[in-house]
């Protein structure tokens, strides 16, 4: 569907001018600090626009730089009535047809989230008085649910806690699953707050073909490989379902009151259930959205209901807190608040995510640097051109290319990574020289992660994963 705002427009510049008029708009009634509703209202259709902008010239919309007269949207660009190019996301499927990955401003129209500007980094740093960490920086995490609501509690000595998880699926995880959990190490650390994990074992058992033992095997496995991202056994708390949801009363009551406020034909609509799925899937958001309320962990928040809750993870786990946020002011709590990252593009490129279920897909925590070196070398799909003569003369691509997308995410230099752009581009550098920039990059980030992993002990494990008060005043 077309924006009703964007529709009039004829020409890109036309557009172009529709659209700096908007973000104008958008500066003013920030500045003279408006009703948070009439700015949301703003910014959804700024990004409308872009997004128009896109679909008409091919390119991003930059302030300031008007689209040249040639500026035209290719033959293989998102189609103007979305319907068959629509990407799709959902915790299960993650795809698109675009070279360069999911369109995040599309979705975050789709979704009914915030976009993560530079003002919100800006604030973020400042509040917490860190530079921002690289994946702010870069626009890796890059939309939100009440981000600034709740740095303003913060800001008046408001604490509030960190909720994220994983599927234990396999033994091994990979690459891609360390995002949410490098970022959230990283946000424990800056603002001093408790931080619980969640093992989804139970939801593993209800979709795959495993047994409940297995699951809760990979729980325990995959904990360790949590564990060795550095969390801090006095402020985390890590359990299984399998194990908890037994053990807690508290966190039992959440799961049956948000299971008495959601309807069948709900969930149906957000997960796309059917009749013929088994009952355990249809309930299950609820138990992914119990750990969002602070009083499912008694011994953490001493029995209160009131504490904010905020939860880092990749886009394709909004559904089940858009399903949480709508009931939590139905049962009497405080509405999550999210950060949504991007995905870590899988080896073939961006048009999925890395997924587990597709070893030659992922960089595994388990992969040995020589397996690194040839998945790197025979399957990162590349940018640049056929030829060294061709790639010299025309450049290549860093936008399609998989190796200049996972050194965005673990590169910590920005010049450095600009400067590697910029020659990849101009050809200077050849596609062979960027898979060895990024093996370099992974080869030791892997082993170190493997080295500390062989410190956590079953004891470690068990230290995580017991219930018990954190070294937090509540
Ligand atoms: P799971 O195990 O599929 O994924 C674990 C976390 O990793 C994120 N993720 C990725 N991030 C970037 N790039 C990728 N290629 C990629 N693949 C996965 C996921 O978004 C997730 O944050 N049902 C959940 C477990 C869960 C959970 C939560 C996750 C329970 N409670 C709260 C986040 C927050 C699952 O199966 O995640």
């Amino acid at each position: 569907m077309t924006d009703c705002q964007g529709e009039g427009a004829k020409s890109p510049m036309e557009l172009y001018e529709k659209l700096t008029a908007k973000g104008d708009e958008v500066r003013v009634l920030k500045t003279a600090k408006a009703e948070k509703a009439e700015i949301d209202a703003a910014v959804q259709l700024l990004l409308k626009l872009k997004i128009d902008y896109k679909q008409m010239t091919g390119q991003d919309y930059k302030a300031g730089c008007p689209p040249s007269e040639n500026s035209v949207a290719p033959n293989n660009g998102p189609a103007a009535d979305g319907a068959d190019d629509e990407d799709t996301v959902d915790p299960w499927n993650v795809s698109t047809n675009n070279a360069k990955g999911v369109d995040y401003d599309k979705l975050i129209v789709r979704f009914g989230s915030s976009k993560i500007d530079k003002e919100l980094v800006d604030r973020i740093e400042k509040v917490s008085g860190q530079k921002s960490h690289r994946f702010l920086r870069r626009g890796i995490f890059f939309s939100h649910r009440d981000m600034n609501q709740v740095l303003d509690a913060y800001e008046k000595q408001k604490s509030f806690y960190l909720y994220t998880g994983r599927g234990p699926s396999s033994e091994a995880m990979h690459v891609g699953h360390l995002i949410p959990f490098i970022f959230t190490k990283w946000l424990q650390d800056v603002f001093d707050i408790p931080l619980v994990i969640q093992l989804t074992d139970d939801e593993k058992y209800l979709w795959k073909d495993l047994s409940l033992e297995d699951c809760h095997r990979f729980a325990v496995e995959n904990a360790k490989d949590i564990i060795a991202c550095g969390f801090d056994v006095n402020k985390t708390f890590i359990f299984s379902d399998l194990e908890y949801m037994g053990a807690s009363p508290e966190f039992y009551r959440n799961v049956v009151k948000i299971q008495k406020h959601v309807t069948f034909n709900q969930v149906k609509g957000i997960f796309g259930f059917t009749d013929s799925d088994c009952i355990g899937k249809i309930s299950f958001p609820a138990i992914q959205a119990a750990p969002s309320f602070s009083n499912s962990f008694p011994q953490i928040f001493k029995g209160r209901k009131d504490i904010q809750c905020l939860i880092p993870c990749a886009i394709d786990q909004d559904p089940y807190f858009r399903m949480t946020r709508d009931v939590a002011p139905r049962i009497g709590y405080p509405k999550p608040a999210l950060l949504h990252s991007t995905f870590f593009p899988a080896l073939q490129g961006a048009q999925t995510k890395m997924s587990a279920s597709d070893a030659n897909s992922s960089i595994f925590l388990t992969d040995t640097p020589k397996q690194i070196k040839n998945k790197v070398n025979k399957h990162a799909f590349s940018g640049g051109k056929d030829t060294v003569e061709e790639h010299r003369m025309y450049g290549g691509n860093p936008d399609v290319d998989v190796a200049f997308m996972y050194l965005t995410f673990f590169l910590e230099d920005d010049e450095q990574l600009e400067k590697i752009r910029q020659d990849y581009a101009s050809g200077a550098l050849l596609t062979g020289e960027l898979k060895k920039l990024l093996i370099e990059t992974l080869q030791p980030m892997i082993e170190q992660h493997q080295e500390r992993r062989k410190q956590v002990t079953d004891e470690t494990v068990k230290q995580f994963m017991t219930p018990r008060p954190l070294n937090f005043n509540f």
